[in-house]
């Protein structure tokens, strides 16, 4: 992992994220070769403006390090996070069905169950750890469903898909691009019969559902997967090839198992830190909603998100030109007083203004609709299992990453425990 040159605690990174917004909103810095944007107006002129690019390939030195890693093969380069218009447009618009708002809504009686199954045995010996025994175990069994993999699949996804992560590193280290690497080629080992048999018995799950669209047809086995390099199928329609399927499958397992579970564990975290919070919460669990908008914006799980600038420009007094790398700093800018009136206060009761933890433009996050049902619900369930539990006396420990405000371990226990 490369240092920057702004040193930023991985315990505590807010005084630091405060520093640099008060005295140089748009940083550069020379050690990481990127300008480091921790002011909300600049993070999201970059994220929704213009001329911003998600395409590794126009980058020199990131082009370098994907290559290094080779994720396997060109479609897995090929996801909506590395790419840009028109293509992301286009595969972004085909893919978006499944993941609206509404789409997840009805998916509630899933997740509800999912939890339930979850929580079943939680605690029961007196202690647990929030992340591994419902933090991780939640979005992953909800993805299973999703996809409707066997007990097979569901345990190579439950081993494999954490390794997934590291390539999503600012920096990753040999070791890390390896495991991801291994973690691809094995997931896809296991998921490409899958998908082959969807497509001639597709069932109601996701991967039917992404193979319908690339079909371009009603029809089981439809033609439009054997479309142009640009995904237009013999019509001129816009389709999903199989390859695309595939790196989406894995896309969304990278992108949404980590995230998701990050969240549970810094939303319980501060709201054993925040009793006040806890109680307000517990006496109307109508906040259920409010209160994990307000944990996603005080304890961000994306840290960062990079782009490449594509003309000169001035951002927050400073010169960029093309070509030059930009890091927005998501939980600096969730905690920028000219957007938020008192940023470092935690309250679940506050005036919703827009948080930038999924991101925003073009890239706002798919899987934002989903990771706030699995939240919520987690929350909901949790919530009355929480008064009688406190956080152990070990300090939690963050994970180091550049990318992730996780927690290793976050450990409960009951007093009757
Ligand atoms: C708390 C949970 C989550 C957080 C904080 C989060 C955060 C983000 C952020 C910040 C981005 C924008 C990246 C960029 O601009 O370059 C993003 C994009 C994305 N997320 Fe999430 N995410 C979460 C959960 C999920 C889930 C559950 C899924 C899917 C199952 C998912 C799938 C995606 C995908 C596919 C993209 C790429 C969208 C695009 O490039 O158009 N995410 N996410």
């Amino acid at each position: 992992m490369r240092t920057a040159t702004v040193m930023i605690p991985t315990g505590d990174p807010y005084p630091a994220y405060r520093a640099l917004r008060e005295q140089h909103p748009v940083y550069w810095d020379g050690d990481l070769e990127a300008f480091l944007v921790t002011s909300y107006a600049e993070a999201s002129t970059v994220l929704r403006g213009p001329g911003w690019s998600s395409d590794p390939n126009r980058n020199p030195a990131l082009a370098a390090r994907f290559d290094r890693a080779e994720l396997g093969n060109q479609a897995l380069r090929t996801t909506l996070l590395t790419m840009d218009p028109p293509d992301h447009t286009r595969l972004r618009r085909l893919l978006a069905p499944p993941f609206t708002p509404r789409a997840i809504d009805a998916l509630h009686p899933r997740i509800t169950a999912v939890v339930k199954a979850a929580l079943a045995d939680f605690g029961t010996a007196g202690e647990a750890d929030v992340i591994a025994d419902i933090g991780y175990p939640i979005p992953l069994a909800v993805m299973c469903e999703l996809l409707d993999v066997d007990i097979e699949g569901a345990q190579l996804l439950r081993t494999e898909t954490p390794k997934l992560v590291g390539i999503l590193e600012f920096d990753p280290d040999e070791e890390a691009v390896l495991a991801a690497e291994e973690a691809t080629a094995s997931l896809a080992l296991h998921l490409l019969p899958i998908l082959g048999d969807r497509r001639v018995r597709p069932g109601e799950d996701l991967a039917s559902q992404l193979l319908r669209l690339g079909d371009g047809s009603d029809e089981p086995g439809g033609g439009a997967l054997d479309g142009d390099a640009l995904g237009h199928d013999a019509l001129g329609h816009d389709a999903l090839g199989l390859d695309e399927v595939l790196a989406t499958c894995i896309l969304l397992l990278t992108a949404g198992h980590e995230t998701t579970a990050n969240l549970i564990g810094n939303g319980v975290l501060t709201l054993m830190e925040h009793p006040d919070q806890l109680h307000l919460l517990q006496g109307d669990p109508a906040l259920v909603e409010p209160a994990i908008e307000e944990i996603l914006r005080f304890e961000c799980p994306a840290k960062i998100v990079g782009r490449t600038n594509l003309t000169d420009r001035q951002l927050g007094g400073q010169t960029i030109r093309a070509g030059q790398r930009v890091l927005v700093l998501l939980g600096a800018a969730n905690r920028d007083p000219g957007q938020f009136r008192d940023p470092e206060r935690f309250d679940i009761t506050r005036d919703p203004a827009p948080h930038l933890a999924f991101g925003g433009g073009p890239h706002f996050c798919l899987g934002a609709a989903l990771s706030r049902a699995e939240a919520q619900e987690t929350l909901r369930q949790l919530l009355p299992l929480l008064t009688e539990w406190r956080l152990a006396p070990q300090a939690p420990a963050w994970r180091v990453s550049d990318t992730f405000r996780a927690l290793e371990k976050l450990h409960l226990v009951s007093p009757a425990g």
